[in-house]
């Protein structure tokens, strides 16, 4: 079986990711989607992984299965699919660049400039790079046609989180929960399974226009 492509590196009967949703294999494959993990090939090589915080392979892939995959139990270096993913990995590692081989940046955005303002048409586009492979299309669906949700517990943006927010967070604040949410995912007390997407994945500049599209 095909691990990278399969939902079940979880046990979690709600995972419905695979490794495939947030990793290119190899450079350059869906370059219009703008995902939020490193490139897997090359990994097997790599010094340490998470932006230098974490510094096993084998860690650092029990933490996507455990933040969002939803699974409560660990691989050990031993269970067949850790060796059969390692496997994989090691042989990725023939189509990895030297750069491939050497840490990759993350960069996990903690203070946030100005990101009032914004290019909405811009936004559009990035918006289905970025999030519209797990969100679908959003402002209630209208375009484009064919984006759907990746799972019923991602809200549909911006109208599911307006509401679900409004009697707490003022109308002309509610950006802030959106940044919030894309620069942590489920990180820094906040819970759920979306992953967080750092500056190198996506410039402020680009999450400003993407606020902009969603009329924030
Ligand atoms: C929902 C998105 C998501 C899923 C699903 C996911 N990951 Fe990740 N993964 C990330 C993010 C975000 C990071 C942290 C950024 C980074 O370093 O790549 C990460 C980090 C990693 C790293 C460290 C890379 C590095 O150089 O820092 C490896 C290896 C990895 N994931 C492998 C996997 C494997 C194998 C699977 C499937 C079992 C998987 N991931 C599932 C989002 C995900
Ligand atoms: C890999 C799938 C995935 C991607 C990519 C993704 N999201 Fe999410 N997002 C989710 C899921 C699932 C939830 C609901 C669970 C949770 O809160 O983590 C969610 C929740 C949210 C919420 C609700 C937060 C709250 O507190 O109610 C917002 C806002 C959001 N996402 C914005 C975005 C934006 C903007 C992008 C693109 C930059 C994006 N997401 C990309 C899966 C994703």
């Amino acid at each position: 079986m095909d691990l990278f492509a399969s939902t079940k590196t979880s046990a979690s009967t709600l995972n419905v990711y695979t490794c495939e949703t947030c990793h290119r294999r190899t450079e350059g494959e869906r370059p219009d989607l703008i995902l939020p993990g490193a490139t897997l090939a090359g990994a097997a090589r790599r010094p340490h992984y998470w932006g230098g915080k974490e510094p096993a392979l084998l860690k650092s892939i029990n933490d996507c299965r455990f933040f969002f995959m939803g699974s409560r139990k660990e691989w050990t270096a031993s269970d067949a699919d850790a060796v059969h993913v390692y496997a994989a990995l090691t042989d990725l590692d023939k189509r990895a660049t030297p750069a491939l081989r050497e840490p990759q940046p993350f960069t996990v955005v903690t203070s946030f400039g100005d990101l009032s303002g914004g290019d909405a048409t811009r936004g559009a586009v990035l918006y289905r790079r970025a999030c519209g492979y797990c969100h679908g299309a959003a402002a209630g669906g209208q375009e484009p046609t064919g984006l759907g949700r990746i799972t019923d517990r991602a809200p549909l943006l911006p109208d599911d989180t307006i509401a679900s927010h409004l009697s707490y967070v003022p109308r002309d604040q509610m950006r802030l929960v959106f940044i919030e949410k894309v620069r942590h995912g489920s990180f820094l007390g906040y819970s759920g399974i979306m992953p967080p997407f750092s500056r190198e994945v996506l410039s402020d500049t680009d999450l400003r226009d993407i606020l902009a599209y969603l009329r924030l």
